[in-house]
C-alpha cells in the first residue's frame, strides 16, 4: 500500500505521522532529480566549453605560438575570442558583415593563392563540401609551420542529414583520405561536432587501405579522391577507425604527444 493510502486510511495522530515521512520522502525524491539534473547540466556544459576555442586557445598557450589562421569567420563567436600575437581571418562574406585589419575579405582559395605567409595553428571551418574542405587542408599543409597544428571543424557530423553543407558537411571524408598519409597524424577529438587535428610528424595511426567496407577500400586506394565514393554508413559504423576518435583527454594527450618528425 503506498505512504499516501496509508496516511489516508489511519487515525489522526497516526496519520500526521505518516504524512510527515511521506513529505521527507517526496524532498529526498526531488533532491536527487535535481542532483541528476545538475550533474547532466554539468556534463553538458563541460562538452561545450571545452570545444573548438578550448582546444585552439590549448594550443596557442601550451606551444606558445605565435600566428593564428581562421577560414571563416561566421560571426566571430570563435575568432574574436581567440588570444594570440598575430591573427588572421579569411572569409568572402563574413555573416556578421564586419570589417576590421584581421579579417581578409577574400576566399581560401585566393587568399592562399596571393599569400605565402606561414602560421603555427590553422583552423579550417568555410565551405563545409569535402572538395573544399580537401582543397583547405592541402593549402593549409603547406602553409603550416613545422611544428604547428590544423584543426577542423565538424568532423563528426551527428547524423546524416547534418552533413548538407548548410551544417557540418560532409569534410570527415576528406580528412579520411588524408589518413592514408604517412607524413601526417591525424586524429579527430571528439566534441563541437568532431575536431579533426592535423600535425606534419610521423603517422602513429596509418588507416590501412586495403581494410575494411568495400567502398572504403576503394575510395582509398584511389590517388585522388573521389568522395562520392563513401556513404554516412561508413562512419556510422566504424567512426573510431575512420576518424581516429578519441575523447577530449586523450585529444590532449595526442596534441601533448611529442613531434617524432
Ligand atoms: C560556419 S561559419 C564559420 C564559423 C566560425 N569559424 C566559428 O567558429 O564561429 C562558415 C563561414 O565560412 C565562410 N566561407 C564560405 N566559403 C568560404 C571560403 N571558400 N573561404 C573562406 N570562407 C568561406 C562563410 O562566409 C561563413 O562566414
Amino acid at each position: 500500500m503506498s505512504l499516501r493510502k496509508k496516511a489516508h486510511d489511519l487515525a489522526r495522530p497516526a496519520k500526521k505521522e505518516l504524512e510527515k515521512e511521506l513529505e521527507k520522502e517526496l524532498e529526498k525524491t526531488r533532491k536527487e532529480a535535481d542532483q541528476e539534473r545538475l550533474a547532466k547540466e554539468r556534463e553538458k556544459n563541460k562538452r561545450k566549453t571545452r570545444g573548438r576555442t578550448f582546444l585552439i586557445q590549448h594550443c596557442i598557450d601550451k606551444f606558445q605560438y605565435q600566428t593564428y589562421l581562421e577560414i571563416g569567420f561566421g560571426h566571430g563567436k570563435n575568432f574574436i575570442p581567440i588570444r594570440i600575437a598575430d591573427k588572421t581571418c579569411v572569409d568572402p562574406s563574413p555573416w556578421a558583415g564586419l570589417q576590421n585589419r584581421h579579417i581578409v575579405t577574400m576566399s581560401s582559395d585566393e587568399y592562399f593563392k596571393s599569400h605565402d605567409k606561414k602560421f603555427d595553428i590553422i583552423f579550417i571551418d568555410g565551405d563545409h563540401r569535402a572538395k573544399q574542405v580537401y582543397k583547405d587542408m592541402l593549402n593549409s599543409i603547406t602553409a603550416l609551420n613545422e611544428n604547428g597544428i590544423i584543426v577542423v571543424h565538424d568532423c563528426f557530423p551527428p547524423d546524416e542529414r547534418k552533413e548538407n553543407a548548410a551544417n557540418c558537411g560532409d569534410g570527415w571524408r576528406a580528412l579520411c583520405f588524408l589518413r592514408k598519409n604517412m607524413d601526417l597524424d591525424i586524429a579527430t577529438m571528439n566534441t563541437d561536432l568532431g575536431l579533426g587535428m592535423i600535425k606534419k610528424r610521423k603517422n602513429q595511426t596509418w588507416l590501412n587501405p586495403h581494410e575494411g567496407p568495400g567502398q572504403l577500400v576503394k575510395f582509398l586506394s584511389n590517388d585522388e579522391p573521389e568522395f562520392k565514393l563513401l556513404y554516412y554508413g561508413i562512419l556510422e559504423f566504424d567512426n573510431y577507425r575512420v576518424l581516429n576518435l578519441l575523447s577530449i583527454e586523450e585529444g590532449l594527450k595526442w596534441i601533448d604527444g611529442k613531434n617524432e618528425k
